[in-house]
């Protein structure tokens, strides 16, 4: 079978790295950020063709590459073996600046491979095997990356828990602003590590502090109080910077955003660079406009703007 599968990008509300220490944390997709998988039919062996990045060719002579533990992955849980197709991988995410383009290229590789057999998999699952890929990135990554990922929609996730979704009562538009630094989020999440080692006594009530604000920034957006959302999401971000997790450049941004009217910033992800976030109002575009342009003016390298629309209450 041919055709075009995908997956989008996320990005961490509030919550991370606490989330590591089985704190709640929250994610949201961003669907007009993808990664693109088309199967095309070839008369040849297996392989895959990263687009974007050089035209690179991966096939089974990659053995350790986790793209092909995807793959074998998904055909051991299928009992398939690799079909003989061409898949083109195409993405609009940037890499490596905590928008899960890793957690997203495997997952529309995935249900690419799966679409090719002809079978169907369970975001069930797939969520559990792109969690194992995910390892081979990050060590012993949380889950959320993922699980918002594979579900495409908004979670209040706690590790080892039954996913939870939640329902936000007014549409949340953000501003994200990319630092263009690249940090790997293992190394941020080593060092919070150490940290809770040594200082156990100072770090874990900041890890605990910051899974009280997540409950109440649910809440918050279960309610629509956006304007409360914002003040947690600058509470968590002065937590992130007490566990090292912040640099200048994101607190740079942060406080810019705020100064330009922003609601509420806060680093997302991994951090030490990467990208922040800016809650706006979404009804005021003006508001928007001055954090966009305030960002682009203070040398983010990316700005975009992403809405999760409200709930849609079905009964
Ligand atoms: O850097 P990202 O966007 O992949 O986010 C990592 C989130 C952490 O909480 C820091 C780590 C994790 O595994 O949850």
């Amino acid at each position: 079978m041919t055709g075009t599968t995908s997956a989008p990008a996320k990005i961490i509300l509030l919550g991370e790295h606490a989330v590591v220490y089985n704190q709640p944390a929250i994610a949201v997709p961003v669907s007009s950020l993808r990664v693109t998988a088309t199967i095309s039919h070839e008369d040849a062996p297996f392989q895959i063709v990263l687009r974007d990045l050089d035209n690179q060719i991966i096939n089974f002579e990659h053995h350790n590459n986790p793209i092909m533990q995807m793959v074998k992955a998904i055909c051991a849980e299928l009992g398939a073996s690799p079909p003989p197709v061409k898949i083109t991988v195409r993405s609009t995410i940037p890499i490596a600046s905590g928008l899960g383009s890793g957690a997203a290229i495997s997952t529309a590789i995935a249900r690419a491979v799966c679409r090719a057999v002809g079978e169907t998999l369970s975001n069930e699952r797939l969520n559990a095997l792109v969690y194992d890929v995910e390892t081979f990135y990050h060590g012993t990554p949380s889950g959320i990356d993922n699980t918002v990922i594979v579900y495409e929609q908004p979670v209040y996730f706690v590790r080892n828990q039954p996913i939870e979704s939640i329902r936000n009562a007014s549409p949340l538009t953000f501003i994200v602003a990319d630092t263009g630094i690249k940090a790997p989020t293992h190394i941020s999440v080593g060092d919070v590590r150490k940290l809770v080692e040594q200082d156990p006594v100072h770090i874990n009530p900041i890890i605990e502090t910051i899974g009280d604000i997540v409950q109440q920034a649910r809440q918050c957006i279960e309610n629509g109080d956006t304007k409360q959302l914002g003040q947690l999401m600058n509470r968590n971000h002065a937590y992130l910077q007490q566990l090292t997790v912040s640099s200048t450049e994101l607190d740079t941004l942060v406080d810019v955003a705020t100064q330009a009217g922003a609601l509420g910033a806060k680093l997302s992800g991994g951090g030490r660079g990467g990208n922040m976030i800016a809650l706006v109002s979404h009804d005021d575009i003006d508001q928007q406009d001055r954090v966009q342009t305030a960002l682009n003016a203070a040398g983010a390298v990316r700005v975009f703007k992403t809405t999760v629309e409200a709930t849609k209450i079905t009964s």
